[in-house]
């Protein structure tokens, strides 16, 4: 049976591209059945039970607009499946580059105390704390609901005992230093239009801030440096226009090393400084 074409059909009336309703496709059927797209083409069959729930949930989709990783409660992060919730932003791709950026500040053995604030579903924390073997991570959040979907994320990836999980606002209720603090603040700003199915889906909480978008990284860059070691990282990820303005932050608070990291498409997604 051609599948993907039957699926395809439950896209008739949105606006989405071929891409992204294959993409779409793929990713349920993974979730619900294990096989890959490259399964699917070989001429794997799914069995009619997983064929109407496949029908069922890409309905769903398509009349609610709902993002499918909150309907089907999973998304993928760094290659890894994440359980999320509505309360938890969706992890993105950009959000790699962040990682990646905090991997390669330090030897993998190194002893080392990280700190993410708003840690969402744990996806920048948890992968940082299967990165380094001697981690001790601290991951804040200042919802409740996300941080319980984190501690179940860090259970299932066996890296619970690495991280500490704190409801915090920002820095409130840190009490140590760190050597690398991490952060995907929210930082759209209030003015901005945005995607309908991210603005009536996704936590505002997790998406927007005040001051142009800006806020966070103005509290995160000064009051961090009160919680970061000697020769430490402080690294963010910005909005597609904002890393010059958080370069200039970072400058006139005395951070040194100021870098940029660009995304796929060339953006400056990732600032990150050191403070000696
Ligand atoms: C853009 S999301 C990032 C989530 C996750 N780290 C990721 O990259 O997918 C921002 C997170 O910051 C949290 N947050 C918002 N305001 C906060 C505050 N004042 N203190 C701590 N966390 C906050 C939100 O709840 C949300 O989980």
């Amino acid at each position: 049976m051609n599948y993907k074409q039957k699926y395809k059909n439950l896209y008739q009336a949105t606006s989405l591209s071929d891409y992204d309703i294959s993409s779409e496709i793929d990713f349920v059927i993974e979730m619900l059945t294990g096989l890959s797209s490259t399964d699917i083409l070989l001429g794997k069959e799914i069995s009619s039970a997983d064929d109407i729930k496949i029908s069922e949930i890409l309905k769903e989709r398509v009349s609610t607009n709902r993002p499918l990783q909150q309907i089907l409660g999973k998304a993928y992060f760094a290659g890894n499946i994440y359980s999320v919730n509505k309360y938890t932003l969706i992890p993105r791709p950009e959000t790699e580059f962040l990682v990646e950026k905090c991997k390669q500040e330090f030897p993998k053995d190194k002893i080392i105390k990280i700190l993410d604030i708003g840690t969402g579903s744990g996806c920048i924390a948890i992968e940082l704390a299967k990165y380094y073997t001697n981690a001790k991570v601290t991951a804040v959040d200042i919802c409740q609901e996300a941080v319980d979907k984190a501690i179940e994320n860090a259970r299932n990836f066996c890296v619970l005992p690495k991280i500490n999980f704190l409801i915090s606002n920002v820095f409130s209720n840190v009490q140590e230093s760190f050597d690398i603090i991490v952060s995907n603040p929210p930082y759209i700003p209030f003015s901005t239009k945005i995607q309908n199915d991210v603005y009536d889906y996704e936590p505002h909480t997790a998406l927007f801030a005040e001051d142009e978008g800006l806020f966070f990284y103005k509290k995160i860059i000064t009051e961090g440096k009160n919680f970061l070691n000697k020769n430490s990282l402080l690294a963010f990820e910005v909005g597609f226009n904002q890393g010059h303005d958080v370069a200039e932050i970072f400058k006139q608070n005395g951070y040194v090393n100021i870098l940029f990291t660009q995304d796929c498409d060339s953006i400056n997604r990732v600032v990150s400084a050191n403070y000696l």
